[in-house]
């Protein structure tokens, strides 16, 4: 896996053989079997594509679309239309900031600086050693705790701070993301 860019839908100088075990076409299988088409089961077999590789290259969009006997213009529009599957590496881990209109207010564009500056990210956006990278997110929909950041498509990290910033960084160092937390509940008194 190499650390490029993709410009879909140009041909990838790409010779990786992608093929699913037959674990995970039996895992694909099941969701088929929960819809009335293939079709219908598109996004977990992308899901499942991209925790094998980390993203979706070119190659394994085809490969859905070949397990599932869709076309690849079919497969490649569901894997663009969502921000979640990644369509390009750039490093192992990614952190997501939410600038979107709350976050942005309570601290979610200065977080995104402070990170860049502190950590000598580069003109894209990666760390220095490639270990990891750092984008803006859309609302991620927990607007009464922002700002907000979702680490590696998985857990978000609620009320973030540098603190809470260079923890989860900290966290990458070890192969490790934070723990998925409940979102903590508003103190009603205060809009009683
Ligand atoms: S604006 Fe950031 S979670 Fe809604």
């Amino acid at each position: 896996m190499g650390n490029h860019k993709v410009e879909y839908p140009q041909k990838q100088n790409d010779t990786t053989v992608y093929e699913f075990t037959n674990e995970e076409l039996a895992e694909i299988q099941k969701h088929v079997a929960k819809y009335p088409d293939k079709q219908s089961a598109v996004m977990p077999a992308l899901w499942i594509a991209q925790e094998k590789w980390g993203w979706l290259p070119q190659g394994a969009i085809q490969l859905v679309a070949d397990t599932l006997t869709l076309s690849f213009a079919h497969v490649y529009g569901v894997a663009t239309f969502y921000t979640m599957y990644l369509k390009e590496f750039k490093a192992k881990y990614l952190l997501e900031i939410c600038t979107c209109f709350t976050c942005g207010e309570c601290g979610g564009d200065k977080l995104m600086n402070y990170t860049r500056k502190k950590y000598n990210l580069n003109h894209d956006d990666v760390s220095p050693d490639g270990l990891f990278w750092i984008r803006e997110a859309e609302c991620l929909g927990a607007c009464d705790t922002a700002p907000v950041a979702q680490v590696h498509n998985r857990p978000l990290v609620h009320n973030l701070d540098e603190s809470a910033v260079d923890s989860i960084i900290e966290g990458f160092k070890e192969g490790k993301l934070p723990a998925y937390t409940a979102v903590p509940l508003i103190d009603q008194s205060l809009i009683s």
